[in-house]
């Protein structure tokens, strides 16, 4: 043991003649102190996972922190803890052991900074997870803003705070703003909690929680990362993981996905806005009427005083803009919309007052304009009590642009013609129907919002729903197979399996998929699916429940009724025959009921699909903080519920499989007409293969052709390939009409659908250039389908491969 120590003994004098800018050692003895900033020691851990130390502030070169930090990785600016001092350390600080064994913070006017409290020690040692020892005291029983994996968060003090001081994870459960600054205010704010207090993180990537609850990030399983649990001086809170090949910190789980919910973000009269094309995702913005703080640019101050005369007020409506503050605020119950206005009106104080559109009388009066966030998933209005002689107008609109593009609107369609009977007369009432629809369309459309619309869908449309914690109900292989009767109903195969229809005990109608050939044991399986059930949006099939026993890989979606696109698209005369390795990659989760008089999908509904399946990936690609490829995007994976709102299946399943599968597979499923030029090229595969592949879709949803069904049959050239044909057609040729589908190009009115047509076949070309950088990103391209970016004219895409094989 001495023999031991000796050659430790030696090493360290070795290393520290060595080098005697620097000294590092795994454990300071009482002969180690004093400490001085200026030293530059370093005390590391034994598996040099750690050092702890003083650290320079940047901003402020002679101040420095006592922390704890990951060693060598991120430039040693990843710190995990530090000594919460009452005034700066500088350069004459000291830490020092004094003689009741307390490890003590000092200035040079042997003024105490910081200390532990009495130990039984005399030696500091930080060990491998990172928790610096001194005797009975330990830094994992003070965190400050980060909690490390093993760090019992029950056992410290009741919070983490951000660097700021801003914001808490209070109890481990709330997220909460100190609003002590705002008069009248709470001490706290809270903005995010969590029914199950958090207990520790552990190395998988899984936090557990009180009550046996848990969370998982999203590289839950990856062994050998560092990881670490912090709250960020923007208030949210996340998992970090390390990862190596970027050498950079990587964020695996959040909780706060709507940046501008987090109270604080912005000062008082301001709204917060989020803009994902900016590096600084939300700006503060000031609602008509008021204008800019001087000092304070997060804040904004009223321009017209009303409170002289409360009587002379006007109201302006701010569309998806909600304030809150806290005890500031009355909630009320009214019959309709004026009754919360006059109540409003009523009040001298009242600054403005939210409303909600769903017939429940949601009313709430304001009085102090705080916390301030636009956001379509906000279920109402806000209106803003200003000035009569206040000229500036309301730019926070668009209510209802969006509601027209939401689903469900209740539509009827016209059924197509009889085969025998394809005379103009049919042609003639067809058209008539759909004429006299758009007509009226107009008029009745109001009638269809205030009865179907149901704002909460319009929430999920934008995925902003707050994630639940918990899990996917886990249902027993006994209770399947009494839904399913036996699974006895076969309604679809697949690729991943079989699915059949099935009715569960609260009657809920189920569509239960079987799958085969998925890896992974039981906490991955468990794992993935969690990450697919968290995923809440109106245009994705939801995922209820799974189950996994006796080897079974069971999962329990919604079922939705009207099947697949492709069975209204491409009507059965003109199925092209597939191939038999196609044929069995023909599913759908929905009912494959063979009636052939589909109703046929007139343009506006073409349209309302394109749009929801691209707001749906861009759900995926975008606001999910994994990356989730949907990687097999086609009319059979695209399923059409009430009103043929569209839903996407298989989501996520990739995830179950492993990558190597993923691309072999691919080949072999041929789903070749769909396929991004990377797959075949073996390039890396991202979130741009999607967008190819609804570009495709798209072109199909135009024309009602399959891409690889109509070379061939209607064209002679050797080096035929679909998006070049549409490219010619629409920007050579001019001849739009050209590529509509048959069925009903009869009712193409280039005055009404010449915008409508135009946006889906430029988008579509744009989503199918070859080079992935050159196709926009799904966000962009549901935009472009709104309309609410210009779109410029695309390149003509090239070949990257010929058909035939
Ligand atoms: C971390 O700090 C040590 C000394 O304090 C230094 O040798 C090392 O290069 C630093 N690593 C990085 C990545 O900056
Ligand atoms: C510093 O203060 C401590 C008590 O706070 C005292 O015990 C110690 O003697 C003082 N040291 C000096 C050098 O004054
Ligand atoms: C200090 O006390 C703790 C228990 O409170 C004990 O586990 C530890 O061994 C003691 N350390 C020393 C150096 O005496
Ligand atoms: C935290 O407290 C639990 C009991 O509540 C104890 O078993 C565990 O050792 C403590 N952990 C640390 C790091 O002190
Ligand atoms: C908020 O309400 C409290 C009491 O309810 C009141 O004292 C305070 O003045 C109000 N703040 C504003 C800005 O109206
Ligand atoms: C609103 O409800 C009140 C009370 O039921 C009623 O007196 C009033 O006429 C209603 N106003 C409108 C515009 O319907
Ligand atoms: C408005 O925001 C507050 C919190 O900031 C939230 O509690 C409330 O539910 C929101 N209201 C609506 C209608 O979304
Ligand atoms: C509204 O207009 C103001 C001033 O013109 C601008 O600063 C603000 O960003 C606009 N808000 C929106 C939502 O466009
Ligand atoms: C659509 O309208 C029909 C009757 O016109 C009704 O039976 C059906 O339930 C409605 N669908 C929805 C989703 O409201
Ligand atoms: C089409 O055929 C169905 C029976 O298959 C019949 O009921 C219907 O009247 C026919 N429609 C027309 C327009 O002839």
């Amino acid at each position: 043991m001495s023999f031991l120590l000796l050659i430790s003994f030696f090493f360290i004098l070795l290393l520290s003649n060595l080098s005697p800018s620097l000294s590092q050692q795994t454990h300071f003895s009482s002969s180690d102190f004093p400490w001085l900033p200026t030293q530059n020691k370093i005390l590391l851990s034994r598996n040099k996972v750690f050092a702890a130390g003083f650290k320079q502030i940047r901003s402020s070169p002679n101040q420095y922190t006592f922390s704890v930090w990951y060693y060598n990785i991120a430039g040693n600016n990843t710190l995990v803890w530090s000594a919460e001092t009452s005034s700066a350390i500088d350069g004459t600080s000291s830490l020092v052991i004094t003689n009741t064994r307390q490890l003590r913070l000092i200035n040079s006017a042997n003024q105490t900074l910081w200390n532990t409290g009495n130990s039984n020690s005399t030696g500091l040692e930080l060990n491998n997870e990172g928790n610096l020892v001194f005797g009975n005291w330990q830094s994992f029983d003070f965190p400050t803003d980060t909690i490390l994996p093993n760090q019992e968060m029950s056992n410290g003090t009741a919070a983490i705070t951000s660097m700021n001081g801003k914001f808490r994870f209070q109890d481990y459960k709330n997220l909460v703003f100190d609003s002590s600054k705002y008069p009248g205010q709470q001490k706290f704010s809270q903005y995010w909690s969590i029914d199950n207090a958090f207990l520790n993180l552990e190395e998988t990537g899984m936090v557990k929680q009180e009550n046996g609850a848990s969370l998982v990030s999203s590289d839950f399983g990856e062994s050998g990362k560092f990881r670490r649990l912090t709250l960020d001086d923007d208030g949210n809170l996340r998992i970090y993981s390390f990862d190596s090949k970027i050498s950079d910190w990587e964020v695996v789980w959040l909780a706060v996905q709507e940046m501008c919910t987090i109270h604080g973000t912005c000062g008082p009269n301001s709204i917060c806005m989020n803009d994902a094309s900016n590096s600084d995702p939300t700006s503060c913005v000031c609602p008509p009427g008021f204008k800019q703080k001087v000092n304070d640019k997060s804040s904004c101050e009223v321009k017209i005083q009303f409170n002289n005369n409360p009587g002379n007020t006007q109201f302006l409506q701010l569309d998806f803009v909600n304030f809150s503050a806290g005890s500031n605020q009355t909630y009320k119950t009214v019959q309709n919309f004026s009754m919360c206005q006059s109540s409003c009106l009523a009040d001298p104080k009242c600054l403005g007052f939210g409303f909600r559109y769903d017939g429940r009388g949601y009313c709430v009066l304001v009085n102090y304009l705080l916390y301030g966030y636009w956001s379509p998933g906000t279920e109402l209005a806000f209106f803003l009590r200003v000035d009569k002689s206040e000229t500036d107008k309301s730019n926070f609109t668009g209510m209802t642009s969006l509601l027209e593009t939401t689903c469900p609107v209740n539509i009827s369609l016209p059924f197509p013609p009889n085969e025998s009977d394809t005379t103009t007369r049919n042609i003639v009432i067809i058209c008539t129907i759909f004429a006299a629809e758009l007509i009226s369309g107009v008029f009745f459309f109001w009638g269809f919002l205030k009865k179907y619309i149901k704002y909460r869908d319009m929430a999920r449309t934008f995925g902003l729903e707050l994630l639940p914690a918990g899990g996917p109900k886990r249902f027993t292989y006994a209770e399947l197979k009494a839904a399913t009767n036996d699974f006895s109903n076969l309604i679809g195969k697949g690729g991943f399996g079989d699915v059949y229809k099935g009715e569960l005990s609260d009657h809920r109608v189920i569509a239960v998929k079987c799958l085969k050939n998925v890896t992974g044991g039981d906490a991955e399986f468990w794992a993935e699916v969690t990450i697919i059930a968290r995923m809440h949006h109106l245009n994705l099939v939801r995922l209820w429940g799974f189950c996994a026993e006796k080897g079974q890989r069971i999962l329990v979606y919604e079922f939705v009724p009207n099947g697949s696109l492709d069975k209204y698209l491409f009507p059965a005369s003109r199925v092209p025959s597939l191939d038999t390795e196609t044929e069995t990659e023909m599913e759908s989760v929905g009912n494959t009921g063979s009636s052939n008089s589909k109703p046929i999908l007139d343009w506006s509904i073409r349209y309302r699909i394109a749009l929801g399946v691209a707001r749906a990936i861009a759900y995926l690609h975008e606001e999910c903080l994994e990356w989730v490829l949907h990687c097999d995007i086609k009319p059979e994976n695209i399923l059409l519920g009430d009103d043929f709102c569209p839903k996407i299946s298989d989501f996520g399943l990739a995830k179950l499989r492993k990558k190597e599968d993923m691309v072999s597979m691919s080949r072999i499923r041929g789903t070749r007409g769909y396929m991004a030029p990377e797959w075949v090229k073996m390039d890396p595969i991202t979130p741009k293969a999607d967008v190819y592949s609804f570009g495709m879709v798209l072109l199909e949803l135009v024309s009602g052709v399959r891409n690889f069904d109509m070379q061939g049959s209607l064209m002679e050239s050797e080096d035929w390939y679909f998006p070049r044909w549409a490219f010619d057609k629409v920007f050579k040729e001019m001849k739009v009409e050209d590529i509509l589908d048959r069925q009903i190009k009869h009712c193409y009115d280039s005055r009404l659908h010449f915008d409508l047509v135009d946006r889906m076949v430029k988008t579509a070309i744009w989503c199918l250039q070859d080079r992935p950088e050159a196709r926009p990103s799904m966000g962009k391209v549901a935009k472009m389908l709104e309309g609410t970016v210009e779109i410029t004219e695309p390149k003509k895409p090239t070949i990257f491969y010929l058909v035939d094989e």
